[in-house]
């Protein structure tokens, strides 16, 4: 089978990360595979590319409209592309005239927004925005209204045809869940890898990035994170956990150090990728925490 991509541009994608997540799975054995805060999948896919015995992987994420298209991409791939075949011919055709592109991309958004189409649309329309948005941003307001401007991309892909095939049949292993990071336990057995990836802890209070869902998350939830993962430690699961070293800012500043002292915490070398800022996509560094 052809080597799969994420489909969606996501915020922390974990490219970069690979070499060093991939050196705390388990050696030649079998795996089940869990990932309570999926994204873009970026490590997901990673691990169905390098692992084609893996007996089952479990995604999840809050977010319905992202889990919408996963389960679309699984269960339709078809009448995906070819709405989304039009809306890239539709987009392109405009390639040359921004105010047509712009009045295009917001009565999209609109149609997006208004939650009445159906399933199979509503995923077209979510790639089709994630691709022509503002640097792939995903950011909705109180009323999870999606409102990230148009990007300035000339003629973005934006059906990969080929790649939502592949996706679609390596997603047949996987199971895929909408619920909170909580519920992902009832799904691990023996020899599960269990890898994080939350909503990163912000820098500082105006770098505030992490608001993917309609509720931020916030010190508190890292914290009930940090409690969920000494659970699975009890029943003996394997976890991987990532997240922002917020000692690039302050190195005084002892969040993680002190909430995962009982584990191993690395820091890796990490490039933010995203960043509205062009000067701020220096090289920092990201904590890699685990429990084995
Ligand atoms: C940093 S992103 C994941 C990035 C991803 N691993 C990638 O490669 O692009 C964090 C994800 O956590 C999700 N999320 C936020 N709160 C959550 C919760 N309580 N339970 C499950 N998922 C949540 C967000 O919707 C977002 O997709």
């Amino acid at each position: 089978m052809n080597r799969v991509k994420p489909f969606l541009k996501w915020a922390g994608g974990k490219t970069q990360l690979l070499d060093s997540i991939n050196s705390k799975f388990p050696y030649n054995e079998d795996f089940v595979y869990i990932e309570p805060f999926v994204g873009s999948g970026a490590v997901l896919f990673w691990v169905l590319n390098n692992y084609p015995n893996l007996k089952q992987a479990i995604i999840n994420d809050i977010n319905t409209d992202l889990i919408n298209s996963y389960k679309t991409i699984k269960t339709d791939v078809e009448s995906l592309i070819i709405i989304l075949q039009q809306l890239e011919n539709d987009y392109h055709k405009l390639a040359n005239n921004l105010e047509l592109k712009k009045v295009y991309y917001y009565s999209k958004r609109t149609i997006f927004n208004d939650r009445t189409s159906d399933q199979v649309t509503q995923a077209a329309l979510f790639i089709f925005l994630n691709r022509t948005c503002f640097n792939g941003l995903y950011r909705v307001n109180k009323n999870n209204g999606f409102n990230v401007p148009i990007g300035s991309y000339k003629k973005p892909k934006i059906c990969d045809a080929n790649n939502l095939k592949t996706v679609s049949k390596i997603l047949a292993k996987v199971e895929i869940l909408n619920e909170d990071f909580e519920a992902t336990i009832d799904y691990a057995t023996k020899n599960t890898v269990f890898y994080f990836d939350p909503p990163y802890k912000p820098l500082s209070e105006t770098s505030s990035f992490n608001s993917y869902a309609k509720n931020s998350f916030d010190d508190n939830e890292q914290i009930r994170l940090k409690q969920f993962l000494d659970k699975l430690n009890l029943l003996g699961y394997k976890w991987i956990l990532s997240n922002s070293d917020v000692k690039n800012n302050n190195s005084a500043n002892n969040f993680f150090d002190d909430l995962y002292k009982e584990y191993n915490i690395n820091r890796v070398l990490a490039k933010r990728s995203i960043n509205s800022n062009a000067s701020k996509r220096g090289v920092l560094t990201e904590l890699l925490i685990t429990n084995q």
